[in-house]
């Protein structure tokens, strides 16, 4: 019904709907469990007060500190509430954000300009994992700093001789992850603070997808190690509350140990002819209806609401680690600290296992090194969805089993496909791959195949083919 020219007499809310509700029912199934990772959803009961309080918001401006007194007094609030997870200090200094990655630019921004400004650093270098997550790459990228990227170690995990080896008087800052996406394992953070004290280091700590659920997990008894500000050499901590604080999608706080590294993120243009320009994000327009539908959050879950949320998703966690760990054809990856969970095969082609999966339903992650599944699980998988996956896997598994020659020429054909592909010209490669991946069809997944194509090419062209996939899905 809708068409690519805004109508020039708009439609009946019931038009609307209707047409959204056909493009929904397009979607995948997330409020029954499907996707691991993306969606983060305390379930209909909070969400629809939180909902509520996005609304009554939506059309305030948090841009300007003295114009909406009531956006500025919620976003102080839970500022102060949620430092009370990680400093028992009476204050840190943290402001809201859009999300993970721009806690993350801001923390890099910071230390940039601060180590500019104290230590005359020209060319500053950032050091971290390779487990870190790409959105300090693509900070770095943006804001000019020299990633020095060091690769995990045999459990992996950081490697503190490697991390300590690649300092040298460029170094601004250290990078840490509580815990790091791929393998949910928590860096050794205590040793990174020593570390950053030692060589007067700045140290960032990655906590947008563990900190709320560590901590809960630390009140319900678990054995995690500090990762926040009770280290003296943690100087900035990242934490989402779009993930385990279940706010909804754009809330992330970025916090600092001194109110002089928290200005340094901010930006103040004093001279400018439309007047005196100050803001401390990224965003200049920061949307009310976040600021409200994260205080909501916090303050209708609670923590009575945190704690239940955390059991259960690690109840969800637990049922399909355990059937990971006992099964003969699975295996975990690493030693996962929370609700992150990767695991891989010796006797099957895991990227198969995964495509099967996306066929029924499954939103799942793919690991490249080694090639495995990665799993988010949260609240929404304790009622059903996790033990339904479990059973999805075991039918797909038996499946395979039952017809070894059928898939040993599937698995075959698969690389045939890939060799074939990698023959072509590379521009005829992307024409073909950006043709086959924006189409909007029903048919199965073969992503498989996509990682097969990619291990025959350089890094820059394989770069430069998901940069034009992506070009082909805006269109
Ligand atoms: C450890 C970690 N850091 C940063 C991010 C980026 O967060 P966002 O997607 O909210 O920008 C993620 C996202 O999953 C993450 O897991």
């Amino acid at each position: 019904m809708i068409e690519d020219k805004i109508p020039n007499v708009g439609y009946s809310e019931k038009e609307l709907f209707s047409s959204l509700e056909k493009l929904k029912c397009k979607d995948i199934d997330w409020k029954n469990g499907k996707t691991f990772g993306a969606v983060y959803y305390p379930g209909y009961k909070y969400a629809k007060v939180i909902s509520k309080a996005y609304n009554l918001f939506m059309h305030e401006n948090a841009f300007d500190p003295q114009l909406f007194k009531s956006l500025l007094a919620m976003e102080n609030t839970l500022v102060k509430q949620v430092s009370q997870l990680f400093s028992n200090k009476n204050f840190i200094y943290g402001n809201l954000t859009s999300g993970g990655t721009e806690s993350i630019f801001l923390a890099l921004l910071s230390a940039r300009e601060w180590s500019h400004k104290y230590r005359k650093i020209e060319n500053p270098e950032v050091v971290l994992s390779s487990t870190a997550h790409p959105a300090f790459l693509k900070a770095m990228r943006f804001l000019k700093i020299k990633p020095v990227v060091i690769q995990a170690n045999n459990q992996l995990s950081i490697d503190l001789d490697s991390f300590e080896n690649a300092i040298n008087e460029n170094t601004i800052l250290l990078v840490g992850s509580a815990p790091a996406y791929p393998y949910g394992m928590i860096d050794p953070i205590d040793e990174l603070s020593k570390m950053a004290l030692k060589h007067k280091l700045l140290l960032h700590v990655d906590a947008c997808i563990g900190g709320f659920l560590l901590s809960y997990l630390k009140k319900l008894g678990y054995q995690i190690p500090d990762f926040d500000f009770s280290l003296e050499g943690v100087s900035s901590i990242s934490v989402d509350l779009h993930k385990y604080a279940y706010a909804p999608k754009g809330s992330s706080i970025i916090y600092y140990r001194s109110e002089e590294l928290r200005k340094n993120q901010f930006s103040v243009f004093s001279n400018w002819e439309g007047g005196i320009y100050a803001s401390t994000s990224f965003m200049g327009t920061k949307p009310g209806g976040i600021v409200a539908s994260s205080w909501a959050a916090l303050n209708h879950i609670g923590e009575d609401g945190y704690l239940q949320l955390t059991k259960k998703t690690m109840d969800a966690t637990n049922l399909i680690k355990d059937y990971i760990e006992n099964h003969d054809d699975l295996s975990l990856i690493g030693n996962p600290q929370m609700s992150l969970i990767a695991f891989k095969s010796d006797t099957m082609n895991i990227y198969q296992l995964a495509d099967k999966l996306n066929d029924i339903g499954w939103y799942i992650g793919r690991l490249q090194n080694p090639a495995g599944i990665h799993l988010v699980i949260s609240q929404i998988h304790a009622d059903g969805a996790a033990q339904e996956f479990i059973n999805d896997i075991e039918e797909i598994i038996t499946s395979i089993k039952k017809r070894p020659i059928k898939n040993t020429l599937e698995n075959a054909g698969d690389k045939i496909t890939a060799k074939i592909l990698n023959l072509m010209s590379f521009n005829k490669l992307k024409h073909t791959l950006v043709k086959a991946a924006s189409k909007d069809k029903q048919s199965k997944n073969k992503k498989r195949i996509i990682y097969n194509v990619k291990q025959g090419l350089e890094l820059e062209d394989s770069d430069e083919l998901f940069r034009s996939i992506m070009d082909g899905f805006y269109k």
